[in-house]
């Protein structure tokens, strides 16, 4: 059993990892300023596992906060979701990206340091490979992001790498996600974006339940199969079993290492659509628009490293991405609100 802070633990990701952390047995303590999300979120989570958790709403800003939480919750291990991830939001208002996920995460090193902490797991992207020279991406492919938002996450990702340069005490895993979607099977946690989605699945769940006329394809002109983009979308449940055995793996593995989690199939954004119809005997209502600007053509995950070294398999497929979405979307239609 571990003392796992989980910073970010109200998003969308971090609530589900909550699940995984506390039907493993570990006890959890989540810091999160629910800029994004609701502490809703925490009640669901303790609902559907019949465990608690313990809840401090604080920016990982605050070092000295964090440091307080860390020292009264005996905290071992980091996993580390706090920050902002909407990549247009990032051109407009790159600061607010550097000062959180960038300082943020200066902020819980510190926090780390002082309290003698020394096994972090942080929540990555795909985005930072930038566009891509050849297919599935791997580990190694270059980084070269094209948004403030990828930029932070590899200026992180790069204070991860010095740190562990710096002394053998530090295990860090930077888990490199690829298009998380679906809900937790209870249908009591899932994705409540604020305002209108950025992301392709809650769009069509709400086109679908008919809290929006249409959803807009962002060009079918582009260089796949179908002329739409071609991403690798992962079960959220599956993503979050990916950070128990990351939490393994940190436990004997000294330095920075980098996985990706993704299942390795690429889905275009019709082939999506399609499957969401078929899977939910519903119709989403859709139009053709223009290309949305930064989209890369294609990219999908090579998840081998992840596979062989952290014993990681995804089990969910696209099916049960998309019954899982809807049935939290039937469930849930304005979110946690
Ligand atoms: P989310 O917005 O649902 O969750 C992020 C959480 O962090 C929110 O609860 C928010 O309130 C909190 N937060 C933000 N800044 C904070 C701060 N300064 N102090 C304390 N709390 C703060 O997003 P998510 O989809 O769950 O993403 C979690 C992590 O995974 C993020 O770091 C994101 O960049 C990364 N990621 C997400 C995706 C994706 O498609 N969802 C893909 C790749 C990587
Ligand atoms: N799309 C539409 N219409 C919409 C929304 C999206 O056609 O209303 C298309 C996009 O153009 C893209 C595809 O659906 O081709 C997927 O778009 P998402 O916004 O769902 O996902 P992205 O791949 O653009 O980005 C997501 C996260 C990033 C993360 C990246 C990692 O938003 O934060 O996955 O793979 F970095």
């Amino acid at each position: 059993m571990l003392n796992v802070l989980v910073t970010g633990g109200a998003g969308y990701i971090g609530s589900h990892v909550c699940v995984a952390l506390l039907e493993a047995g570990h006890q959890v303590t989540v810091v999160d300023n629910l800029c994004n999300s609701s502490a809703r979120s925490m009640d669901a989570v303790q609902s559907v596992t019949g465990r608690t958790l313990n809840f401090t709403q604080m920016d990982i800003r605050d070092t000295t906060g964090l440091v307080s939480v860390m020292q009264a919750r005996s905290v071992d291990v980091v996993i580390h979701l706090a920050g902002l991830k909407a990549v247009g939001e990032s051109v407009q208002s790159p600061l607010a990206y550097y000062s959180n996920n960038v300082g943020g995460t200066l902020s819980l090193l510190h926090a780390m340091e002082a309290t003698g902490a020394r096994r972090l797991i942080f929540s990555s992207s795909a985005t930072v490979y930038g566009v891509p020279d050849f297919l599935p991406y791997t580990e190694t492919h270059p980084t070269r992001p094209s948004s403030p938002y990828g930029h932070s996450k590899l200026h992180a990702e790069r204070m991860l790498r010095d740190l562990c340069h710096s002394s053998g005490d530090w295990s860090i895993v930077a888990l490199r996600y690829f298009n998380p979607v679906g809900a937790h099977a209870s249908a009591e946690l899932g994705e409540d974006p604020r305002g209108t989605p950025n992301n392709l699945m809650p769009f069509i769940a709400q086109v679908a339940a008919g809290l929006r006329d249409r959803l807009t394809i962002f060009g079918d002109d582009y260089a796949t199969r179908d002329g739409t983009c071609v991403r690798d979308y992962l079960h959220v449940m599956d993503l979050a079993s990916g950070h128990l055995e990351a939490l393994s793996y940190s436990a004997t593995a000294a330095g920075f290492h980098a996985f990706n989690l993704g299942t390795g199939q690429g889905t275009s954004v019709r082939e999506l659509l399609a499957a969401f119809e078929a899977t939910n005997r519903v119709r989403v209502p859709h139009e053709i628009g223009p290309r949305r600007a930064g989209d890369i053509d294609a990219f999908w995950a090579d998840p081998a490293r992840a596979v062989i070294h952290l014993g990681w398999k995804p089990r969910h497929d696209l099916a049960d991405m998309c019954e899982s979405t809807w049935r939290w979307q039937l469930a849930h239609p304005r979110g946690f609100q």
